[in-house]
């Protein structure tokens, strides 16, 4: 039913430096496969074929990696190299991919709503690729959510449980509890120190978002940092009781950060040859 997935990827990647000095962030590999497969296959696991970039300047190697490489598949054509494409080939073979340029780095907001021409008047999903999700042994997070938006209808927020000395990196829901992991969401406060934040509940990169968003984002004015906060429209959403924050089954790696990174590789290394 949710058919698109936006990707904002127009970041620098500073805290990478100097490896994203020339390379964008979401191509860095864990293990193998650049960050940004992991979050188009969760995608597309989820039903969400449609995969919508929002990218920016030093960014075309993202729009290579979702097109066919003539050049480099007949060189391997035939040899047992060539099983090492398959991942991606499935991928370029279930997706369609487009593109749309944010010009200035105005925040996570302002990334949202430059994607509004390919995502249209429908909801979609949301991965912000730095934060690589796991669930080996059920469902995707994005297949979570999605499920979960067939029942409420309203934009959903994938939340994980922080400690104290981490919260302030972070967006905090306070709201209140449905279900066991399901809340309705009151109030939401950006990167609260400790003793601000209303919970231990931290946004992370997944959510889906019903399409009125572009309208109150459009209508939200920057924060202090001057950037549009997507939190802020979030919010607006949210006192309408339009917002559900889900803990979700699984496990994150906060990739846009070297110890995660790290721990990400770690993982996907252990799992894949049970080291
Ligand atoms: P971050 O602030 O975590 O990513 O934004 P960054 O700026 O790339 O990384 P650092 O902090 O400099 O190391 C979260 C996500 O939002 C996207 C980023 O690409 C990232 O996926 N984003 C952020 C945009 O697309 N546009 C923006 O204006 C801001």
């Amino acid at each position: 039913m949710i058919r698109k997935c936006l990707f904002p990827v127009a970041g620098y990647g500073t805290r990478f430096l100097p490896a994203t000095k020339s390379m964008p962030k979401e191509m860095l590999p864990v293990v193998n496969k650049p960050l940004v497969q992991y979050g188009v296959e969760e995608a597309i696991e989820a039903g969400m074929n449609n995969c919508a970039f929002v990218t920016g300047r030093g960014k075309r190697a993202i729009a290579d990696h979702f097109d066919i490489s003539y050049e480099l598949e007949h060189q391997i054509a035939g040899s047992n190299k060539e099983s090492l494409l398959s991942s991606i080939r499935e991928v370029i073979d279930q997706g369609v991919f487009t593109m749309v340029r944010q010009r200035e780095m105005l925040g996570l907001g302002h990334a949202v709503l430059s994607g509004e021409p390919l995502i249209g008047p429908e909801p979609f999903g949301m991965v912000l690729s730095d934060d690589l999700c796991v669930n080996p042994d059920g469902p995707g997070v994005l297949a979570q959510m999605a499920e979960l938006f067939r029942q409420f209808r309203c934009s959903i927020v994938a939340v994980q449980e922080v400690p104290a000395a981490e919260i302030h990196k972070y967006g905090v829901i306070a709201g209140e509890s449905l279900r066991e992991g399901l809340y309705r969401v009151e109030r939401m406060v950006e990167k609260p120190t400790a003793d601000e934040a209303p919970s231990n509940l931290a946004i992370i990169g997944r959510y889906i978002l019903t399409p009125d968003i572009f309208d109150i984002i459009r209508d939200t004015a920057p924060g202090a940092s001057g950037e549009i906060q997507i939190t802020d429209a979030l919010q607006r959403q949210a006192r309408d009781g339009c917002v559900m924050a889900y803990k979700f089954a699984g496990q994150r790696f906060d990739c846009g950060s070297v110890p995660g990174f790290v721990e990400a590789t770690n993982h996907v290394y252990e799992h894949m040859y049970g080291r």
